[in-house]
């Protein structure tokens, strides 16, 4: 099979490098990838949210079945697409269609779907530019601190978590009035703060049936401690050692099984990941949010664990055999510890030389924001390099990652020295 991967983060490296072990993948392609993905498979240039480009790079390429990396394609409707296109509606997508892509799309669709299927998550109401003052009277019926999250797509920096309610207020109106979001915070969900312990549950359906990947925790914040601005992920671990098998057990029968039964009975068609966000509220799980797609860097985590060939699972995806397929985890735990650019989240400059790499010995380099010039590796984004190391324990593991991160160098470099901290 020729396979096509969309994206070119260290998530989609770790699915190039997840598939090109499948003998039942001939050629690997990336869209538009990174310099790992170039050293394992072809990178073809073009924008995820192109889709005639898309669909031009499919069919000269022979390419047999996509999988996409990022929202924004699915948010989209690339599912959609290559099902309304008579040269491509045979060809599978792994990632749910438009409607159900909503769960993500939209935090207000997701609240109503958790409450249609009675999926415990933190009460809610949402706002839209002619509620305002309502929004403001219903902050005044909450305990802080305040939970404000914008509806649509904010690039992970949609939510905002305030302590003062004169503060709230004010957030509220830049949102709803002041478009501090674009169109994404034409809509506000306000949220009952939750307080616990987060983590992540990975589970692929294939709209009738599903299986639950390993469990990750990741480490937002780009300061050791949990301090600091939101990233997209600095570090992340699996399996989480706090999710013990009666809590998943929890996990399984109130959030997961409704979740798949839900979106068969609302008509929302899914084939592919559900990447479900949790907080653990004393001994209680409930859904922070939906995800219709793996999360970066819990891939470079959850994937190194799956024993299968992820491409048979694939395939059982979309002919709605996932029912037969039997899931396998390595024993072992994987860590990763994301390199970021000096800056980063805010401004960092790009362009820096990656040296060392060849140097790692023992753990898994998946490159994200990293690109290959003049035959050198340099840096291209925010975060760069992703350092996942198995272990007997996370412990183990982290220090593996730790010791080749010594190894690796460019200017500016910046990692967090705790990932693991907290369990
Ligand atoms: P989200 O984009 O919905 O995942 O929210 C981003 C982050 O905000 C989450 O990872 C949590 O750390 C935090 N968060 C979101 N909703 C809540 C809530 N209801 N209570 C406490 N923390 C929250
Ligand atoms: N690491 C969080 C995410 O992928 O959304």
């Amino acid at each position: 099979m020729n396979i096509l991967i969309l994206g070119s983060g260290g998530r989609e490296h770790t699915f190039a490098w997840k598939i090109a072990q499948s003998p039942l993948c001939k050629n690997l392609f990336v869209a538009p990838g990174n310099s790992g993905t170039a050293e394992i498979a072809t990178n073809i240039d073009l924008r995820v949210t192109d889709f005639g480009a898309i669909k031009s790079a499919v069919l000269s390429n022979h390419v047999n079945m996509v999988v996409v990396g990022p929202e924004d394609p699915l948010v989209q409707g690339v599912h959609d697409f290559f099902l309304k296109d008579s040269e491509l509606k045979h060809i599978p997508v792994i990632g749910p269609q438009k409607a159900a892509a909503e769960l993500e799309g939209s935090k207000q669709f997701a609240k109503e779907f958790m409450m249609r299927h009675q999926i415990p998550t933190a009460a809610y109401q949402a706002f839209d530019r002619n509620t305002v003052e309502e929004g403001c009277a219903f902050l005044e019926t909450l305990n802080p601190p305040y939970v404000l999250k914008a509806d649509g797509l904010a690039a992970g920096k949609g939510v905002l978590i305030l302590n003062d309610l004169e503060e709230a207020k004010t957030e509220l109106r830049n949102m709803l009035v002041d478009s501090k979001f674009g169109d994404a915070s034409s809509r506000v969900v306000i949220e009952e703060f939750l307080d616990g312990i987060e983590l992540s549950c990975f589970v692929l359906t294939d709209g009738e049936s599903y299986k639950i990947l390993p469990t990750a925790k990741d480490y937002k914040r780009i300061g050791e401690g949990d301090t600091g601005l939101n990233t997209g992920g600095m570090g992340a671990v699996s399996p989480v050692p706090f999710a013990t098998p009666d809590f998943l057990n929890k996990i399984e029968e109130r959030i997961v099984k409704p979740t798949v039964s839900g979106l068969k009975k609302d008509n929302l068609p899914y084939k592919g990941f559900i990447f479900i966000g949790l907080i653990k509220v004393g001994n209680d799980p409930k859904v922070i949010e939906y995800n219709v797609r793996m999360g970066d860097p819990e891939t470079e985590v959850v994937l190194p664990r799956l024993k299968n060939d992820l491409v048979e699972v694939f395939n059982a995806i979309s002919n709605q055999t996932l029912h037969k397929v039997a899931i396998e985890i390595d024993e072992r735990a994987a860590t990763t510890i994301m390199m970021v650019s000096g800056g980063y989240p805010e401004a960092y400059e790009k362009g820096k030389e990656i040296i060392g790499l060849d140097q790692v010995e023992d753990s898994i380099v998946f490159h994200a924001g990293a690109t290959l010039t003049d035959d050198k590796i340099v840096t291209s984004g925010g975060r760069v390099i992703a350092v996942t190391s198995y272990g007997k324990t996370y412990q183990e593991a982290i220090k593996k990652s730790y010791q080749n991160i010594e190894k690796l160098h460019f200017d500016k470099m910046y990692y967090r020295k705790d990932i693991g901290f907290d369990l």
